[in-house]
């Protein structure tokens, strides 16, 4: 019998992208996540610098300069990138997409706005005090992380992502940023029903 998945089991992103149409995916979103869209208007943001780490199918990065942001998506899939950069490329959007791993990042830049939607969920648990470091550095002074990861709640399903608590937030991020807000919500995508995530506003100190 095959064991089920556990967290942590995750496939090879490249040979997915390669062989799966991203519509597919379960955390494919068209549009702006929800929550985003609600944290972004509670903060009055109505433009600026955005980077969406592990863009995949760069349905995010697309809304996001669709409502007039400067974005910068990367992803450690070449795959995955080439088939974001054709879809806005459709839309006559100018998004700068890079190939690029957060765990061995080699951008130079800083971000009003960095988005991390399902990619730190996905990380190694080894990995994430460094990822963390990476991405302080990426955000501006004053500027926001805004991530979205499963949620301890999400029991149901088995394997996937790493769950996280508010208090493992608090603890992981708290130290080079304000955790502003934590919400119990749903992974927007393909899945029925959502799995429980939690999506986090931490501003840069
Ligand atoms: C759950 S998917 C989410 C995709 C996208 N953010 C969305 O919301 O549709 C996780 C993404 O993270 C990417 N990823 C995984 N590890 C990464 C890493 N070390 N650096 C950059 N991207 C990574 C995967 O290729 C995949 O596209």
């Amino acid at each position: 019998m095959k064991r089920p998945a556990r967290p942590g089991e995750f496939p090879d992103w490249e040979k997915l992208y390669r062989e799966e149409e991203v519509e597919s995916m379960p955390w494919f979103h068209i549009g702006l996540d929800p929550d985003l869209t609600e944290a972004i208007d509670a903060l009055g943001m109505t433009g600026g610098t955005v980077l969406d780490i592990g863009t995949g199918p760069g349905t995010q990065a697309i809304a996001l300069a669709e409502l007039g942001y400067r974005v910068t998506a990367t992803d450690l899939s070449d795959a995955a990138i080439k088939k974001a950069f054709l879809l806005a490329r459709k839309k006559r959007l100018n998004i700068d997409f890079v190939l690029d791993d957060i765990l061995k990042c080699s951008l130079d830049a800083r971000f009003d706005l960095v988005l991390d939607r399902g990619c730190f969920h996905v990380l190694d648990p080894g990995s994430r005090a460094g990822y963390i470091n990476t991405v302080h550095g990426l955000v501006s002074p004053g500027g926001y992380l805004m991530l979205k990861c499963f949620s301890v709640l999400e029991t149901a399903m088995q394997g996937g992502p790493y769950r996280f608590s508010p208090e493992d937030i608090q603890r992981l991020f708290g130290k080079g940023f304000i955790v502003a807000s934590v919400k119990e919500t749903v992974f927007h995508g393909q899945l029925t029903p959502l799995p429980k995530a939690l999506f986090c506003v931490m501003k840069k100190v």
